[in-house]
């Protein structure tokens, strides 16, 4: 379809559909640790962006549960990279972040909500992607709510299941 955009070649690693291997760990100290399974569609129109939709799902029932949407930029010529997204709890987040060869670690740099958000609300997000050398791609999230400060609430690894 389009060419790439070359102002987006530097993340040519994260373009596909990816499907996790084998359940994600979800944990957090005030929460019981649960499974979930996700996929990933990370794509491109030609622009100088990614298009991202982030499908979570409950391991066992499938049910559809946390749902992320929104775009990544690059600054064309250097390694910032920002991460626009919008959450189906409510949340909308800018994070930003420097890639670094295959792997890009990003921090919220503002979040925000709707009125009737569920508690606690989340103050702090921080995330990686990560191209491991075996072809998958791992994600790690970390977030500080109200309550609890920055601490591990999410990790998974995908397998690519089409370009
Ligand atoms: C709980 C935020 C992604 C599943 C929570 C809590 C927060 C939160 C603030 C409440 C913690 C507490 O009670 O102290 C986020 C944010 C996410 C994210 C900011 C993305 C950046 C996900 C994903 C899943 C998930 C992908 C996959 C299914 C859960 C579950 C709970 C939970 C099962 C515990 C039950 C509940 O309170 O609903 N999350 N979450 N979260 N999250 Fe996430």
């Amino acid at each position: 379809d389009a060419p790439l955009n070359p102002v987006i070649k530097p993340l040519e690693w994260m373009l596909g559909t990816w499907e996790c291997d084998e359940p994600g760990e979800g944990t957090f100290p005030t929460i019981q640790p649960f499974r979930y399974t996700e996929t990933l569609h990370i794509f491109h129109v030609g622009q100088p962006m990614l298009n991202f939709m982030f499908n979570a799902f409950h391991s066992e029932t499938k049910k559809p549960l946390h749902r992320e949407c929104g775009f990544i930029r690059v600054e064309p010529g250097k390694d910032n990279v920002a991460f626009i997204i919008a959450q189906n709890t409510g949340l909308v987040e800018i994070e930003e972040g420097k890639l670094s060869g295959q792997e890009l670690t990003l921090q919220s740099q503002s979040v925000s909500r709707i009125s009737f958000a569920k508690e606690p609300h989340v103050q702090q997000i921080s995330r990686t992607f990560r191209l491991k050398e075996d072809g998958r791609l791992e994600q790690t999230v970390c977030m500080a709510t109200e309550g609890q400060p920055l601490s591990k609430h999410l990790h998974i690894t995908y397998r690519k299941r089409a370009p």
